[in-house]
């Protein structure tokens, strides 16, 4: 296997770090986080490039603060430090970090020295994300300062001869001016990297080296049409062909046509051996009068794992169990304690009684956008590549109450044609998650001359970049005009539509 170029990213507990992974791979170079007391001898092996510290929490004069190994400094590897980074470089190698008297934040100019090989390119002012209390006072012997600001003396160092670097700054966000380049410059002037990550290497290596590991050996992959696992599936399908096959449960509480679209794709466009179980009678009979989000997660998960299995088990042994896991779900947090790794099904957990050898993850060290990228260069479609994300347990949890057959309908058919209106209208780029949602709740109407009384539709819409906060997306009149006519037109059972003008938070994305 031919080794990328690999910068190591320290991890000290910032809450940037996976930017910095990210900034680094943006630049062509593949880079791996790792808790910050990673061993010589492990950073020996991994032999990279170069090594960033990321920024943390913490003050390096404090015992308990997290340190690294010392010797990091003797490998001959160049080190930037950043912020937490930078201190805990001084600190280690003979500086002094004192604790200010105000924290200085935000975008402030600084005074750099373009000569440097970190700076290149750059005005001899720039302005950088700065957010620090505690700052270098004092440099290391053979340390020269290449940037201060009104309150902060050092601001960037170097020690061009051992190759180590330090910016007080956050060259990882976007609050930082031309932020990139500074990350730039250390992996192409300093570490004298090629740039040789690129997702389509990254796909030709992964498929080379699947064939190898998995030879002619069998893989079970559960497809749920989201873009990790398809992902997933399709590279190993490059790989494996016909050994791989993929169960594809359809619980009936996905989006309309929706499963036969990911049947189409499947088994049509690349051809893999895929099963699909028409469960919704299973599921919707476990589900029946139960109204308890909670309730409702825990069965479908059980009962996806038990679909599962029960079709695995027809298949008999197999070596390999295919898992969509990617980057952000497997980094151990920095402080080494408590790692973060969850399942990363996202209905249930593993299934237990799956007869197999080992889990091979194809995309544990890609990001979201990287998996994304893999997916278009394998030629899976746009629309499902840049799928929104899609809850697990599907429209269980946007049926308020207890569900039925009917209702399930009805919220397929308004969810339709929302998502319709959202395309045509060209909106579905910028607004990252849109759906509806069936409220338990009945009003009176007239239609005609008639009294009406039936279900209330609920429009969610919500503009946001990590899913964890968001707000509701400003939708033009006209176009929830639009929808709500159509809905209440086109839908049976259906006479009110009202549109959730809630951020989140305090409200959920979901409604259940
Ligand atoms: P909330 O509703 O918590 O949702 O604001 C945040 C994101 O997570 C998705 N979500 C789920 N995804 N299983 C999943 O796989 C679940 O049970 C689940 N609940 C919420 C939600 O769609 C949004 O993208």
């Amino acid at each position: 296997m031919k080794e990328n170029e690999l910068i190591l990213i320290l991890d000290f507990g910032g809450q940037y770090n996976q930017l910095i992974a990210r900034r680094v791979r943006e630049c062509n170079v593949y880079s791996e986080v790792v808790p910050f007391d990673i061993s010589i001898e492990k950073i020996k092996e991994k032999n990279p490039k170069g090594i960033i510290f990321t920024g943390g929490p913490a003050s390096v004069y404090l015992e308990d603060s997290p340190k690294c190994n010392p010797e990091i400094f003797n490998l001959g590897i160049p080190v930037l430090g950043i912020c937490y980074g930078m201190q805990l470089m001084m600190h280690t190698l003979g500086g002094q970090v004192a604790r200010a008297d105000k924290r200085e934040y935000g975008t402030i100019e600084a005074t750099i020295d373009n000569t440097s090989l970190l700076f290149q390119g750059f005005n001899k002012t720039n302005g950088f994300l700065m957010s620090h209390t505690d700052y270098v006072e004092k440099l290391p012997e053979n340390f020269k300062n290449i940037g201060y600001t009104d309150s902060c003396p050092n601001a960037a160092v170097e020690n061009v001869e051992r190759k180590l670097y330090g910016i007080q700054f956050h060259p990882e966000v976007n609050l930082s001016i031309n932020g990139t380049q500074v990350i730039r410059n250390f992996l192409y002037n300093i570490c004298e990297c090629s740039g040789d990550w690129q997702i389509a290497s990254f796909v030709t290596e992964s498929i080379n080296n699947l064939k190898e590991k998995i030879g002619d050996k069998k893989a079970l992959c559960a497809l749920s049409g989201g873009v990790d696992s398809s992902v997933a599936a399709v590279l190993l399908n490059k790989a494996i062909g016909k050994n791989l096959t993929c169960i594809f449960v359809d619980h009936g509480l996905l989006r309309k046509n929706e499963g036969d679209e990911v049947e189409e794709v499947f088994r049509n466009q690349f051809d893999i051996n895929l099963i699909r179980v028409n469960a919704k009678d299973r599921f919707l009979a476990r589900l029946a009068g139960v109204s308890d989000p909670e309730q409702k997660r825990k069965i479908i998960g059980e009962e996806f794992i038990r679909v599962f299995e029960e079709e695995a088990k027809k298949i008999g042994t197999v070596d390999y169990l295919v898992q969509g896991t990617i980057y952000p779900d497997v980094i151990e947090s920095g402080l080494g304690k408590s790692s973060v790794i969850k399942s990363h099904h996202n209905v249930g957990g593993l299934p237990d009684y799956v007869d197999f050898k080992e889990i091979v993850e194809p995309l544990r060290n890609l990001f979201k956008d990287e998996v994304r990228q893999t997916g278009l260069e394998l030629g899976i479609p746009e629309n499902l590549v840049f799928r929104q994300p899609f809850p697990g347990p599907g429209l269980a949890i946007r049926v308020i109450g207890d569900i039925t057959d009917e209702k399930l309908t009805i919220l397929k058919e308004a969810d339709a044609i929302f998502r319709e209106e959202i395309a045509l209208a060209g909106l579905h780029k910028s607004i990252n998650q849109y759906f509806a949602v069936l409220t338990n709740l009945k009003s009176v109407g007239v239609m005609g001359d008639e009294r009406t009384y039936d279900y209330t539709v609920a429009l969610r819409a919500v503009e946001t970049k990590d899913f964890m906060t968001g707000v509701w997306s400003r939708i033009p009149y006209e176009i929830l005009e639009k929808v709500s006519s159509r809905i209440v037109n086109e839908v049976k059972h259906v006479n009110r539509v009202v549109y959730d003008i809630t951020s989140k938070p305090p409200a959920t994305i979901e409604w259940e």
